[in-house]
């Protein structure tokens, strides 16, 4: 006889949702990759994609936590083809599948997978929760078993799956506050004009939204393959709140660009979900623009460390063959890194004082200045220090106001994350001069 002790038992044991928990430890972490789009859009070929891999294997960046390669995912590297890889327009008619296009790869989808594979990478492909792609490609709504039989049966390990191409009667019946400058939004994060506003505790996973991006998890899930699950909603729909129970990781704002403005405006945006953050699931400020526009050594750097410790997918979008000393270094850098991929802890950094403004506040050009994290790699507490502002500052970290290190000892061990350079026993506090969109990062160790 079943009791009320055994099914206790068994509602702790069986997770209450159908979330991406793999065996293999796929979606357990953030992934760390690199996508074509940010680089090259729709422009986007075979060669294109074998000269990223190459590059990945060249410069090291494969082999960033080989070490750890008994931790689940932390050797993922994944590359993406995104967007614009298909013939437009047309199914196969007889099995309905959206077809390779030849003159981009020449041996289909699956041979740039099994190169890909033979470099020891991973390779993720795009389609849309739509009838078409945000470029006017065939997409899967509908399709679903039929796309995620393909996608399993070429090879593909990651699936970023966009929110374009979708008839109205999937709409929604109900508005959610995006504070993001797209629906009914103003500066402070706040959606007074939002039309048609969901009634007060709504299930958003109810949703059509949601039930869009619910087919697409339930059809990987039937394959005989792990393919990891990249929502991309745009934020719509507060998928913050059901993220975690359809994908591995889910965009919380729209399409980032190489502009440090945007740059701030969703590390702002983004810094108010940490506590959507942790094991197999992790919002998603979009990829990395570390390499691309006009951005300084300085914003590249802090856009990298606040996507870091934010524990946010880090996509790298640049055309790594062109890439800088400089950005690259930046991009390896092994402290930010193995804080991303902490095996033992799931939660990320977060902020702990505004800084330039008082304390939560939301301010799209003055992001939260000062941030900690404990981390098990690190062996001690991750702290980072951020000046928005546009002209050289400086930020003090006092280790009294940091919750991690429980307010009791004055004086820390403390190593610097961009140099390496141990700075010793610092006592009571540690300040630095940035320059215009720097960032300081620290590892504090032990007491001394
Ligand atoms: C492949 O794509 C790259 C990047 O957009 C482009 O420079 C190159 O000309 C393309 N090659 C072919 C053969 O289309
Ligand atoms: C459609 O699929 C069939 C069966 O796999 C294949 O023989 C045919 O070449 C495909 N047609 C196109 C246009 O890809
Ligand atoms: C989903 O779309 C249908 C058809 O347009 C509509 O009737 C329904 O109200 C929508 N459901 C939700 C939960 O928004
Ligand atoms: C947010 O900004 C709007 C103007 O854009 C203002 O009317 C509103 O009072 C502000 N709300 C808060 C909570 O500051
Ligand atoms: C699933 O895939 C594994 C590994 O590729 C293979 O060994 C196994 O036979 C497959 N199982 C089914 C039911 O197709
Ligand atoms: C997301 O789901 C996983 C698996 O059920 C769980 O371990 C994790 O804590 C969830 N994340 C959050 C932020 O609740
Ligand atoms: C960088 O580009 C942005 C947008 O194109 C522009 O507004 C900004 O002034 C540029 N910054 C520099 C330093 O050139």
């Amino acid at each position: 006889m079943l009791t009320s002790l055994t099914l206790a038992v068994l509602a702790a044991v069986l997770p209450s949702t159908e979330a991406l928990v793999r065996e293999d430890g796929v979606g357990r972490l953030p992934a760390l990759g690199w996508n074509s789009w940010n680089a090259f859009g729709c422009d986007v070929n075979a060669t294109a994609i074998l000269t990223a891999a190459n590059e990945i294997v060249k410069l090291g960046l494969k082999d960033l936590g080989y070490e750890y390669v008994n931790n689940f995912g932390y050797q993922l590297l994944i590359k993406v083809v995104d967007d614009c890889w298909s013939v437009q327009n047309v199914r196969n008619s007889t099995t309905q599948r959206i077809i390779p296009d030849t003159t981009k790869f020449p041996d289909g989808i699956s041979g740039i997978a099994s190169q890909v594979h033979d470099l020891g990478l991973k390779i993720g492909i795009y389609s849309s929760a739509g009838e078409t792609t945000c470029a006017g490609y065939p997409a899967s709504l509908g399709y679903e078993q039929v796309d995620a039989a393909a996608f399993a049966e070429w090879g593909i390990d990651y699936l970023k799956y966009d929110n374009c191409g979708y008839p109205s009667s999937w709409d929604d019946k109900y508005n959610a506050c995006i504070p993001d400058g797209t629906i009914g939004t103003n500066p402070n994060g706040t959606c007074p004009d939002l039309t048609d506003p969901a009634p007060a505790g709504y299930d958003w996973s109810k949703s059509n939204t949601s039930i869009r991006y619910d087919h697409m998890r339930d059809a990987l899930l039937d394959q005989n393959r792990t393919i990891l699950f990249s929502l991309c909603d745009w934020g719509n729909a507060d998928v913050n709140t059901w993220g975690n129970e359809t994908g591995n990781s889910w965009r919380m704002s729209g399409d980032i660009k190489a502009e440090w403005t945007r740059i701030a405006q969703i590390a702002n945006e983004n810094s108010f979900l940490m506590n959507y953050v942790n094991f197999w699931g992790h919002p998603d400020p979009d990829m990395l623009e570390v390499g691309n526009g006009n951005l300084t050594v300085e914003e590249n750097r802090a856009h990298f460390a606040l996507w870091a410790i934010m524990k946010s997918p880090l996509i790298i979008g640049t055309a790594l063959d062109k890439i800088s000393d400089d950005n690259l270094a930046t991009l390896k850098n092994k402290y930010l890194i193995d804080f991303h991929q902490d095996p033992v802890v799931g939660r990320p950094a977060h902020p702990y004082k505004w800084g330039y403004n008082p304390d939560w506040t939301f301010d799209p050009s003055h992001p939260a200045e000062y941030w900690s994290g404990p981390s098990s790699t690190l062996e001690g507490t991750l702290v980072l220090m951020f000046n928005s502002e546009d002209k050289t500052a400086t930020r003090t970290a006092v280790w009294k106001e940091i919750p991690e290190l429980g307010g009791k000892k004055d004086s820390y061990y403390v190593i610097d994350a961009w140099s390496g350079k141990d700075l010793g026993c610092v006592h009571k506090s540690h300040s630095v001069s940035l320059k215009s969109h720097d960032v300081s990062v620290l590892v504090v160790k032990g007491s001394c």
